[in-house]
This record gives structure tokens, sequence and C-alpha cells, in this order.
């Protein structure tokens, strides 16, 4: 059979392709696909489309056509989109090769069974089933392979649940035995609290065998992101951070979570929009230090001073809350004054340094610096005496780590007190971490506890300080 005689033997539509889309289902009716009797194979002719817009010519059009008609709901119902056209066999035997690769249907179409083809066409035909066969059977022996391998993977220890309050989704747990690896961010070693702090945490890695990525960001916030992320690249267990500062953290943060990975952070908090970017914050209370210094200061000035204030890194943490608490602190002695405030970075140099600017400007006012490190308030000690001043008697001098050095000046007189804030934090970082890992409850700030320490305790205690 040709096209012509397809175009003669099928029963014309005579609704427009417009009346078919309304018709949702068949262009063709089913019953035309329905014969009684399989020999009469005039009844398996589909109904052509109209051309919409030339009516006249009402003859086949079917790729004109916007609507496919291809299935009308089982095998025996099938209809092809397309009406095959065999004027040249090859090209139709190589369509009908593709088509048959591209059906839902696993059988040849049943109207090309009726087509008289050249033997070379058939062969492509019934090769292409053949071949058809094979891709099927291929396909489900993947598709068995790959239940079983799921069926394996489901034996496998679940992911922990309750993990709600500990942050980034639990890890999957690691094998007894199996050393972890952890990557430590760590902003830098700009005052003796940071190398304090570096260390507790590595010895800590070292104590509990584990394999510790430390990375020092040399004071630069991009210098921690780029460590973050190659700490997720090399899939470590978990993370520890002592950020920098306290925004720009939730990508970072949330790559790290989308790969499971937990974050513990020491010392400084931070501000996401999504608390469960990080499963816990270890670290002192910054403004209750600010207050205690403010408090000590006001009795030992007995609520009358003229203050520098030296301040830590722009929108690090402590540096916020320390000021904020010492403002809070003194807001009841009208008296207390902070007569210049800038920043020294939480290093000795620099506080050195903006001690010595200050001085020639104030050096005639001043009575009293608070500093929000130990190492700024070292360098302003420096500059002090530079100035032919007396640290501690011209000017009261407070500050807050309680690092050795702090008190070594406080027993020789120079510094007056400070107060405490603890950088061993290593023990608590891995406790907190195995905790996440093993998705238990982690509370979402830990907070550790600081003293306060002046002159007239500094001999007695500077031998049993730590750091
Ligand atoms: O975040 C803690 C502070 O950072 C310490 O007070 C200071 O010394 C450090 O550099």
């Amino acid at each position: 059979m040709n096209a012509d005689a397809m175009q003669t033997t099928a029963p014309i539509q005579t609704s427009s392709c417009a009346a078919h889309r309304s018709h949702k289902s068949h262009l063709y009716p089913i019953d035309a696909f329905d014969s009684p009797h399989p020999s009469d194979n005039s009844r398996f002719q589909p109904s052509p489309p109209i051309n919409p817009v030339n009516p006249d010519k009402s003859a086949l059009l079917p790729d004109k056509c916007p609507i496919n008609f291809r299935y009308a709901g089982d095998k025996s119902r099938y209809t092809p989109d397309k009406i095959p056209v065999p004027r040249f066999p090859p090209l139709f035997a190589f369509s009908a090769f593709f088509r048959i690769f591209s059906d839902e249907t696993f059988e040849l179409p049943r109207h090309f069974r009726h087509i008289p083809l050249p033997m070379p066409a058939r062969r492509v035909l019934t090769l292409a089933r053949t071949m058809k066969t094979i891709f099927f059977r291929v396909q489900l022996l993947i598709a068995a392979a790959g239940l079983m391998a799921l069926a394996g993977c489901s034996k496998q220890p679940s992911t922990p649940a309750g993990n709600t309050d500990g942050g980034a989704a639990a890890p999957a747990a690691k094998p007894a035995g199996k050393k972890l690896t952890v990557g430590f961010s760590q902003v830098g070693a700009e005052s003796d609290w940071r190398v304090a702090e570096s260390k507790s945490v590595k010895d800590e890695a070292a104590k509990r065998g584990i394999d510790l990525k430390f990375s020092d960001a040399q004071g630069k916030q991009e210098n921690q992101f780029k460590a973050i992320s190659s700490f997720i690249a090399q899939g470590v267990d978990g993370i520890i951070l002592a950020p920098k500062v306290e925004t720009g953290w939730d990508q970072v943060l949330k790559d790290a979570k989308a790969a499971k990975i937990p974050v513990i952070l020491v010392d400084r908090g931070i501000d996401v929009k999504d608390d469960s970017l990080y499963a816990t914050l270890i670290a002192s209370d910054f403004v209750s230090e600010g207050r205690m210094a403010a408090e000590w200061l006001a009795k030992k000035t007995g609520g009358k001073a003229n203050i520098i204030e030296l301040e830590g890194t722009p929108g690090a943490a402590p540096a916020k809350d320390r000021k904020a608490g010492f403002a809070e602190g003194i807001k009841g002695y009208p008296d207390m004054k902070i007569i210049a405030a800038q920043s020294g970075d939480f290093e000795t140099g620099k506080g050195k340094e903006v001690m010595e600017t200050l001085l020639q400007k104030f050096g005639g006012t001043v009575n009293a610096v608070y500093a929000h490190n130990d190492n700024m308030a070292l360098g302003a000690i420096e500059a002090i005496k530079a100035a032919g001043k007396k640290p501690g008697v011209d000017i009261t001098i407070v500050s807050i780590d309680g690092v050795k050095s702090a008190f070594t000046a406080m027993v020789a007189g120079d510094l007056n007190c400070t107060v405490e804030c603890n950088p061993l934090l290593g023990q608590m970082a891995f406790d907190a971490l195995d905790k996440s890992i093993k998705g238990d409850k982690l509370p979402k700030k830990t907070v550790v506890q600081d003293k306060v320490y002046d002159q007239t305790v500094a001999k007695d205690v500077i031998g049993s300080r730590q750091y």
C-alpha cells in the first residue's frame, strides 16, 4: 500500500483540528481501530486530519496538525502520530527504525505489518525490533542491579535522628575505630589568647588521635572561606571555626551543611539567617566581660575616670560585645567618660601605635585605659612608658583575656586588672563535635565562665595560669 492508497481508503475526518482539540483523547475514533475482524486491514487506517488552513487540501497533512495522537489505551489501539509514507522504501525503513526506538510500545506498529515492504527494509525492521528487545532486557538488568544496591544501602546504619538543634544534618556515622578528620579554621595569631586557643585545639586533637587540618587565616576572612571550602572538598568529618567577624558566613556554611559536615563555632559568634548552619557555639559572654571590666574600674577610680578605649577588630563579636558591656557597666557613673575609642585590632603593636597617637591628643586628661584584650593593653603600657608616665599608677589599665603576660604585667605593677576569657576550648569543641556526629542534641550556645583578676591576687595565681 502506498501513500495514495492510504489516502483513498482512509475515511475522511470531517472535523477540524480545533474541533479535535476539544475532543481531547483521540483524533481518530477508537472504534476505527477496534476491528472485529483482525484481517480487515482497512479498519486500521487512521483518519487523516483536515488541513485547517486550507480545507480544500483535506489530504494527509499529519505533520501540520498540532495534536499528537499516539496511543489509544492499549496496544491494539495504537496509532502513530505520523502516518508513514513509504514513497521511498529505504527512507521509510530508516524512519521506522527510529520510530520503534522512540515509541513506548514494544511491538512494531500494527499497520507496518500490512505494508508490503522490500526484504531489506523488513530485515532492518526485524533487526530494530531485536535490538530493542536486547536494549529493554539490558535496561531491566540495570534496574534490578540498582534496586539491589539500594536495598544494600538501606541496611547501613541510618543517619541519627533528633538533630534538630544540632545544626547541620548529621553525617553518616563513622565506622568504629576509623580516624576522624577535622578542619580547624583559625583567625590568625594576633594575640597570646589566640595562640593559646590554637594550641588547645591542636593538643586535644593529638590526644584523641584526630587528623587535624589546621588553617591560619592570617586575619583575613576570605582565607577562612577558602579553608572551609577546602575542608569540604577534602570531605572532613567536622569543622571547628573561630570566625574573624560576625557576618558573611551564610554561603560557606550552607555548603558545609549541604555536605553534611557539622560546624562547631569556638570563641566568637556569628550572625546568620539560619542558625542551623552551625551545630553549637562555645564561647565566653563578651558582654559580661565588658561589664565586669567597667564595674572593676568604677570601684577602683571611685566612679571618676577619663577613659581611652582600645577596641578589638571591627565587626568581631568580642569587639562589639565588650564595648556594649562596658558602656552598660559605666552607665550609672556619670563621671566615667570615654574620651576616645579606636581599634587596635587585638594586637600589641597596633595597641601601642593607637595609644601613642591618643596620648598626644589626650595625654593631659586620660587617667584610665580600657583595652578589649591584654595584648593591646601591653602595647598601651609601652606607649605610656614611652610618654614618661607610669602605667598602673598614673593611668589605671583594665583589659580582658587573662593571659600569662598580663599576670606578669600585673605582678610588675603595670597592669591593674584583667578579666579572664578562657581560650582552652579544645576539649569542649571536640566533645561537641563527637556529639554532633552522633546526632545528639546540642545547646545552641555553651557559655564559658570567666573571672576577674587584679594586682591583689596576681602574684598568687600566676603560677597556676595555663596560658
Ligand atoms: O575572640 C577572643 C578575642 O580574640 C581575645 O580576647 C583576643 O585576644 C583575641 O584575639
